[in-house]
């Protein structure tokens, strides 16, 4: 039951945070893939009005090939890259992790330090800007194999771009089971080689898949993580443990992981001494902004500005940022 009267989105913007669960497969615009769509002559899955309408994450996920296949150009990902940090700041966020997904981009297929050096233009061009600063968490596909865990692995080690700062996996766990075993050798290395790790789970999985997260690939922090309510012991373990969740209660709701937010579990994960921040997860295709989802859970969860303070501040330790950035975060963060 709201308790306190909703800050205004000024005030919300001006709060200091970070982003740590975002997809530069969720940036695109609708009018923009129109475009593109039409310039190299690839049919439309559905009129521009419905672009967006999606039938849950496997439906989803199947939408990302068709759009990442229309950025065949650097200047289209560096574009996007920019657009990315340019939402970013206009949600009042001074710091993102933001991850991407090579398996979605066919044209770059094979072509992984060029993908890289493509976003890094968009993203050095966007600081030049006076845009915060973004670091990179690459992805692997919950369908895929251990060998190809590996490559990817090896890839980033011989390459150390200054920008990735993480792996990750991401994708749909209920089409893929359990790969915890799969994947522990690649997340394994990554982090001995300096990576941090970030494991998707919990949204196309139960409880099980956060557990593995946890024990199997060595998560530093969890992407979704939302349906750890359902085991208690599970939830103690990340309380004890101070395990992250970047949690995107639009998502959830648009990709019907509940089906209204006074469902959703992130106010009783946040009671519970759970470390939750607040994330766009994919902005444009869900329709989802840093400054929407604090104002959704304040207004639905009665949220008091130490309340909000204290997510903020969650945000900011749960990211890959250098110390710096964070430092200056938390600073501003005490003057709000
Ligand atoms: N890739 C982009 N968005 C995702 C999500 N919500 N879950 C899994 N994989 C994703
Ligand atoms: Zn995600």
């Amino acid at each position: 039951m709201p308790t306190h009267p909703c800050p205004s989105t000024e005030r919300l913007r001006a709060l200091p945070k970070a982003e740590v669960h975002a997809h530069l497969e969720g940036c695109f615009e609708a009018a923009v893939l129109e475009q593109w769509a039409q310039q190299a002559g690839v049919p439309m899955p559905r009129p521009r009005e419905c672009l967006f309408a999606f039938e849950g994450l496997a439906d989803f996920l199947h939408f990302l090939d068709w759009a990442c296949g229309l950025a065949s150009t650097r200047q289209r990902l560096a574009e996007l890259s920019y657009g990315y940090s340019k939402r970013l700041a206009d949600g009042g966020a001074g710091y993102a992790d933001l991850i991407f997904n090579p398996t979605h981009w066919p044209a770059w297929h094979g072509r992984l330090p060029e993908m890289i050096d493509a976003i890094d233009a968009g993203l050095r061009a966007a600081e030049q800007d006076g845009l915060p600063p973004v670091g990179l968490c690459v992805s692997l596909l919950r369908t895929q194999s251990a060998d190809a865990a590996a490559e990817l692995v090896d890839a980033l080690v011989a390459l150390r771009h200054p920008r990735v700062v993480a792996l990750s996996v991401d994708g749909n766990e209920a089409a893929a089971g359990r790969t915890g075993p799969r994947f522990a050798q690649a997340f394994q290395r990554a982090g001995a080689a300096g990576l941090r790790r970030t494991v998707h789970a919990g949204e196309s999985s139960g409880p099980e898949g956060v557990r593995d997260a946890i024990e199997l690939l060595g998560a530093d922090r969890i992407d979704h993580g939302v349906r750890a309510i359902e085991d208690p012991d599970l939830v103690a373990l990340l309380v004890d443990r101070q395990i992250p969740l970047g949690i995107c209660p639009t998502s959830n709701l648009k990709l019907a992981v509940y089906a209204r937010i006074e469902d959703h579990p992130v106010d009783r994960l946040r009671r519970a001494g759970a470390v939750v921040s607040l994330n766009t997860d994919d902005p444009v295709l869900l329709g989802a902004s840093l400054v929407g989802e604090y104002a959704l859970c304040a207004q639905a969860f009665g949220w008091s500005d130490d309340d909000l303070r204290a997510l903020a501040r969650h945000s900011i330790d749960a990211s890959f940022a250098n110390a710096d950035i964070k430092a200056g975060l938390v600073q501003a963060l005490a003057n709000w």
